[in-house]
């Protein structure tokens, strides 16, 4: 019987074991694995996996969650539809300044 897959990040289906390979590779700042594995550049933006993540490379290191340097968190912070992102405000960069509210 194999051994089943533990899901680490779901949205981007990195599993605990191809985490563990990547620490084992040499990216041990949740950063790279990150940029490796994929893990918590999914849909929900690490809302569901970086918590655990942190956890189990403070596993993998030896050390606490609160001694692992978190991620950069980018724009938008939250999941945003298309229809959201198809009505946004966004300022016309060609209009004057003095007429702007
Ligand atoms: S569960 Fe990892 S990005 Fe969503």
């Amino acid at each position: 019987m194999s051994k089943p897959k533990i899901f680490l990040c779901r949205c981007e289906d990195v599993t605990v074991d191809e985490f563990t390979a990547a620490f084992r590779e040499g990216f041990t700042e949740l950063e790279s694995l990150k940029r490796y594995t994929g893990v918590g550049t999914g849909f929900c933006q690490g809302k569901g996996c970086l918590c655990e993540a942190t956890g189990e490379l403070a596993r993998l290191r030896e050390l606490e969650p609160g001694d692992i340097r978190l991620t950069t968190i980018r724009p938008p912070s939250e999941p945003l539809t298309f229809s959201q992102l198809a009505t946004l405000q966004v300022p016309d960069p060609a209009a004057d300044p003095e007429e702007t509210p």
